[in-house]
């Protein structure tokens, strides 16, 4: 056994059931403690919710954390967040102009004032809605030469980031910035905001079994996804068993 980064969302991936969280916890402290293993959580919450849910439910201390979709990226206890990301994510990123263009889409519901974080514009929108309204809001916002990405998720969540920021750009910023092949980088997830760390081939994707319909439909799209491993169990059974899938960690 080696060293690997575990890069894992936390909300129907990590969470869903304590008792299998609990197996895995231990598998990870283990690993970590053994073989230096780092250990991250990547999160649409923002720091406010994500310390709302670090205190409901017995989370392992991560060595990083990637908050508001992959647009914060944080060493765990440091209240600053990384300044090569923040100084990467500002080029061309204009809040006020997106939600002034947002604000003529009358379908979108903002979300609470805490998940608008600095490079994360978020409303909820409704699957119905949705299918029409997102190509619509993405031409508007490229046309005020805007470069965003959108992401949906869970049915219900929109997110407006920048381009160059998800939770795929992130986890690679950390692969090369820990100097963690992608080979030896496991990532797992549930919901549509997760798809962009399953898009890298090269990092090992572990696909929770109770994930969402955007995510299931994407990894069905996917020709050759040997790099993906849909797990049967759910939540944190999942992640183990995908885990045990890739050779990260033994067998019992
Ligand atoms: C979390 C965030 C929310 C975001 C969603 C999907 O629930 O709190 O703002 O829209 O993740 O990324
Ligand atoms: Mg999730």
């Amino acid at each position: 056994m080696t060293k690997f980064l575990f890069i894992t969302d936390l909300d129907n991936t990590l969470v869903g059931d304590d008792a299998a969280l609990e197996r895995l916890n231990q598998h990870l402290v283990k690993h970590r403690d053994d073989y230096g293993s780092i250990i991250v959580y990547s999160t649409g919450r923002s720091p406010t919710l994500y310390q709302e849910l670090e205190a409901e439910k017995p989370l392992i201390s991560p060595d990083f954390v990637v908050l508001s979709v992959g647009t914060m990226i944080y060493s765990y206890g440091s209240d600053e967040p990384n300044a090569a990301w923040v100084e990467k994510l500002s080029q061309g990123w204009n809040r006020e102009e997106i939600t002034a263009i947002a604000a003529h889409f009358s379908d979108l519901v903002p979300q609470p004032a805490s998940e608008q974080t600095p490079f994360k514009v978020s409303y909820f929108v409704t699957m119905d809605a949705a299918t029409e309204l997102l190509p619509r809001l993405e031409s508007a916002l490229a046309d005020q030469g805007l470069d965003t990405q959108l992401v949906y998720s869970s049915g219900k969540d929109l997110d407006i980031l920048p381009r160059s920021g998800n939770k795929g750009a992130a986890t690679a910023f950390l692969q090369a910035q820990l100097e963690m092949a992608p080979e030896r980088t496991a990532v797992c997830g549930d919901s549509g905001n997760d798809i962009a760390m399953f898009e890298s081939t090269q990092s090992k994707g572990i696909i929770v079994g109770n994930a969402k319909p955007e995510l299931r439909g994407w990894y069905q799209a996917q020709s050759n996804p040997a790099h993906l491993y849909l797990a049967q169990s759910h939540y944190a059974g999942g992640i183990l068993e995908g885990l045990k899938h890739f050779e990260f960690i033994e067998n019992d």
